[in-house]
């Protein structure tokens, strides 16, 4: 009698790679990221920030930096915060902050991204920002890793590890700080009104639901992963919140699948990349949900274009969206969200056609070649 007892595949609960199972675990994730963020007061509360109301009051600019996943995170919060709480935000990459002498002062506030709290190049920037007298916060998965201990303070992410080298869990859970710190600045200092920051957190909460409507439909996102397995090139489009998704969706097909994948803003095609466009070519378009401006269908006459010139248009669009129909070679639909939240369900799509597309490749997807999961060098 022979139990075939396997301590990896136990270890992954049952799935073939810790990326998979750590794509799975996100409805979790999000929903322990929203645990207890909420006063008996209704309003919202950050335990570990540790910077006073009185010194977020006196914030005049936000510099948000960060490498890699981070920073696309750092990218859909400047729309966040910007939208909700009118401060300016300059999203910056942590390795080209400290080399351009940035400007600094005592009202700037840092806001530092990383999921492992150790990456070399955000350290170094954190310690040049204090060094100016800026409030460092930073929004981290790690709990006592160096960046939140050198940190004014710190949103923890509560993702739980995670172990595959590209990131995931970890995004998903930055974004609802980003959205959690966003909400708090505008409750703080009054820009959006009490009810208006509940509705929100409201929709919050009803993501872990979303993505895990999402992650139901895995297996249409993996065949489409294997109709992929001979493409050179996959492009990436987005608009808005869902331009960092672009960018997000071609970083994990690199990451793990070694393919040439770019992401665009899709306002940008004509000024360059629909000059790429040629037969066959697989482009993953991100649309908008439909709204009041013009975001959704300035996205459809993009698709148009790319189509018209023999791209295959591969669409996520939200559930209802009749307008995107017959422009979609292929159409995966997504829960209706608003437009700041669509980035939580729009990658993960993303991350399951990068994780299928690399297993049919046979690479290592917990392990791709070249990288590694912290980046303690500069
Ligand atoms: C490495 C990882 C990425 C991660 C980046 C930033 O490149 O492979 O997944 O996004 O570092 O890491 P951090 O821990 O600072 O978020």
């Amino acid at each position: 009698y022979h139990v075939d007892w396997d301590l990896s595949a136990a270890e992954k609960d049952g799935h073939d790679w810790f990326m998979r199972k750590e794509i799975f675990e996100q409805p979790r994730a999000v929903a322990d990221s929203l645990l207890g963020r909420r006063g008996t007061d209704g309003l919202l509360q950050l335990d570990e920030m540790r910077l006073s109301d009185q010194d977020l009051r006196d914030v005049d600019k936000i510099i948000i930096i960060a490498a890699g996943t981070s920073f696309y995170a750092g990218m859909v919060a400047k729309y966040a915060i910007e939208h909700w709480c009118r401060i300016p935000v300059e999203v910056e990459l942590a390795s080209e902050f400290r080399y351009r002498d940035p400007i600094l002062t005592s009202d700037t506030l840092v806001v530092a991204i990383s999921q492992s709290g150790e990456t070399a190049d955000t350290l170094q920037a954190i310690r040049h920002a204090r060094e100016q007298r800026s409030k460092v916060l930073s929004i981290c998965n790690t709990n006592g890793s160096t960046i939140p201990r050198e940190s004014d303070g710190v949103i923890y992410t509560h993702a739980g590890p995670e172990i595959g080298v590209a990131s995931t869990k970890g995004f998903l859970t930055q974004l609802v700080a980003c959205y959690l710190l966003a909400l708090y600045l505008a409750q703080v200092k009054g820009t959006r009104y009490g009810d208006e920051i509940s509705q929100v957190m409201d929709q919050l909460d009803q993501m872990p639901d979303h993505i895990q409507t999402v992650l139901d439909k895995a297996e249409q996102v993996y065949g489409l992963a294997r109709d992929h397995v001979g493409s050179r090139s996959v492009l990436f489009l987005g608009r808005h919140a869902g331009y960092p998704v672009a960018l997000e969706g071609a970083l994990k097909l690199k990451e793990i699948a070694y393919l040439h994948a770019e992401g665009f803003a899709a306002g940008e095609l004509k000024h360059g990349p629909i000059a790429l466009v040629e037969e066959g070519l697989p482009i993953l378009c991100v649309v908008p949900p439909r709204g009041r401006d013009q975001l959704h269908d300035k996205m459809i006459s993009g698709i148009q274009e790319v189509r018209a010139r023999g791209a295959r248009t591969l669409c996520l669009a939200e559930e209802g969206d009749t307008t995107i129909v017959p422009y979609a070679d292929v159409l995966i639909t997504l829960p209706q969200v608003p437009v700041l939240l669509q980035p939580l369900v729009a990658v993960v799509p993303l991350q399951l056609f990068a994780c299928e597309l690399a297993t049919q490749l046979g690479h290592d997807v917990d392990q791709p070649r070249n990288l590694a999961k912290s980046v303690t060098v500069e």
